[in-house]
């Protein structure tokens, strides 16, 4: 008998060519709607989204067209020059690519910051504004993407060239990729980690690090600012506690920390207006030398004028 896998509901309405089937009663699978045909979505809103599978057979087929589908999907989207619009497509392809990133899933990331870079590059302006987008109590994916968008618009806005713009983009995008192996009370916890709980969230840098390390396809020099986002310049980051660091880890760990403010509501910590985080990480790098303030200066120029400080 053939096998089936389950997808997720939100992603039904990509699967053109694949064909997707539903259980019946009976514990049958049969089929819902046959290949080269468009899910019919008043039928599938009308019954109440019921779960929908593929055949096992067919799982490459179906993960390159939902691949496929999501990227023309951000091309797209990207033309309608709506931000928050474009974060949706972003963080589809993300949470796609993370969800098993030990599973080779990882290595098609690089194409989506080559869609951003190729469609940005000439129009510098148009991502300052990403501020705009920030919700509160984001996930893990609209975090990585937050942090992957305000590195490439800063790279761009330096005048970096094509080939660092994009390593530092893919590594900002990775940052925290090893926080998909912590157990999740701890990365979701609202209040305040316990000791032992901060010790195992201290090791997602290093975990990071070795994920892209064994993943082929993607550039491991990108692993240094992975490693290093949550080292500070006055040697009291983690893992390492070094001050020595690269400049891949001085800008992500920066930007990380801005959107860790800007978006991020703990129980013990209430979210920061972008203006007010800003101000936050501008002590951090004037009074207690923890920042680059090269980077910070360049960071604010690199955002809409209602941010910037300098
Ligand atoms: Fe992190
Ligand atoms: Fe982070």
């Amino acid at each position: 008998m053939d096998s089936y896998i389950s997808i997720k509901k939100s992603q039904a309405k990509h699967y053109i060519a694949t064909p997707l089937y539903i259980q019946n009663g009976a514990g049958e699978f049969v089929l819902y709607k046959p290949e080269n045909k468009k899910l019919d979505s008043k039928l599938f809103l009308d019954e109440g989204f019921p779960s929908l599978f593929i055949s096992v057979d067919m799982k490459d087929f179906a993960k390159n067209e939902l691949e496929n589908q999501l990227k023309s999907r951000l091309k797209t989207q990207i033309k309608s020059g709506n931000l928050k619009i474009i974060k949706t497509a972003l963080c589809e392809i993300v949470q796609e690519a993370m969800q098993d990133p030990l599973e080779d899933n990882l290595n098609k990331l690089p194409e989506t910051i080559e869609i951003m870079y190729s469609e940005y590059s000439n129009t510098k302006n148009l991502l300052k504004n990403y501020i705009d987008t920030i919700a509160g109590g984001i996930s893990l994916i609209e975090h990585s993407v937050d942090v992957m968008v305000f590195s490439l618009n800063y790279c761009l806005f330096c005048n970096f060239p094509e080939n660092e713009t994009k390593k530092i983009s893919m590594g900002a995008l990775l940052h925290d990729v090893g926080l998909t192996q912590i157990p999740k009370n701890i990365v979701l916890a609202k209040q305040k980690l316990t000791e032992k709980e901060y010790i195992v969230y201290k090791t997602h840098p290093a975990i990071g690090h070795d994920i892209i390390k064994t993943i082929g396809g993607i550039d491991s020099s990108i692993n240094t600012g992975v490693l290093e986002h949550h080292e500070r310049l006055d040697g009291k980051g983690y893992p390492r506690g070094i001050a020595n660091l690269s400049f891949e880890g001085r800008l992500i760990g920066l930007i990380d920390s801005f959107d860790q403010l800007v978006s991020s509501e703990k129980g013990y910590r209430k979210k920061k207006m972008p203006f007010e985080a800003m101000q936050i990480i501008q002590t951090e790098t004037l009074k207690e030398a923890k920042f680059d303030k090269k980077i910070f200066k360049d960071f604010c120029l690199s955002l809409s004028d209602k941010l910037r400080l300098t």
